[in-house]
């Protein structure tokens, strides 16, 4: 990063239930360590902040709550941190998350009625609260099929890690990939689907393969907005 239009990147990854998602985030952080790359990581939910709290009680069904006001209450949480994330970014430490605004579309779009199987929330009304916040320069997608997360022990107990709302869910993550596509564009996100059906050294390998040059080299110009 050689003068002062330059940044470091910021870097989304997303995935299913059962992907291997964060314990590739945790190989991907202490990698950059070792490299002496100071990263900051981030999950969503942030469970330690009051939103996140209530959020947590949610997902652990210790409390109720209405679809709608959920959702809003995630992207609450990712409001809570967008400046951090944006002045980070512009000191020019690389930004990790784990999951970001594409979880919040995928898991409350895949929602259904209880007694037709309609969708319950929209997907643009899905959308809506998160368009604005800063925009990744990278999404790395994992993805596994039903049968892959069922052969690896399958779901935990939280909302949501159940078979058919995880399938409902993988189509949204489709739908939303397509949406933003190939970004190869410059100043455009870059959405890449990892098979993380594989071995986790090959999956490993992939991941650094794809974000290690992004880290060395920074990025040129500001952060941008997400579907703005
Ligand atoms: P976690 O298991 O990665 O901590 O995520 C908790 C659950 O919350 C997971 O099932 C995905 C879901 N989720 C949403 O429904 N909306 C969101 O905005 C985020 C970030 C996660």
């Amino acid at each position: 990063m050689s003068n002062s239009t330059w940044r470091a990147p910021f870097i989304v990854i997303e995935g299913l239930d059962r992907s291997g998602k964060t314990t590739q985030t945790a190989n991907l952080y202490s990698r950059l360590q070792d490299e002496g790359i100071q990263t900051s990581l981030h999950k969503f939910p942030d469970r330690t902040t009051a939103i996140g709290q209530m959020i947590n009680a949610y997902l652990c069904s210790t409390s109720e709550l209405d679809d709608r006001a959920v959702h809003l209450l995630f992207s609450a949480n990712r409001w809570e941190l967008a400046s951090t994330i944006e002045k980070t970014v512009s000191a020019r430490t690389p930004v990790i998350c784990d999951r970001y605004a594409f979880s919040g579309i995928a898991f409350s779009a895949a929602k259904v009625h209880s007694g037709n199987g309609q969708p319950l929330l929209p997907f643009e009304w899905c959308r809506a609260p998160d368009v604005g916040l800063p925009a990744p320069d990278l999404v790395l997608f994992f993805d596994i099929t039903p049968e892959q997360a069922k052969a690896r022990g399958g779901y935990g107990d939280e909302r949501y890690e159940k078979e058919e709302m995880q399938v409902r869910v993988r189509e949204m993550y489709r739908r939303i990939g397509e949406e933003m596509g190939a970004g190869d564009a410059p100043g455009k996100t870059k959405w890449v689907v990892i098979d993380a059906g594989r071995e986790r050294e090959v999956v490993q390998e992939e991941v650094w393969n794809l974000v290690s040059p992004l880290v060395k080299r920074g990025i040129e110009g500001p952060l941008r907005r997400l579907w703005v």
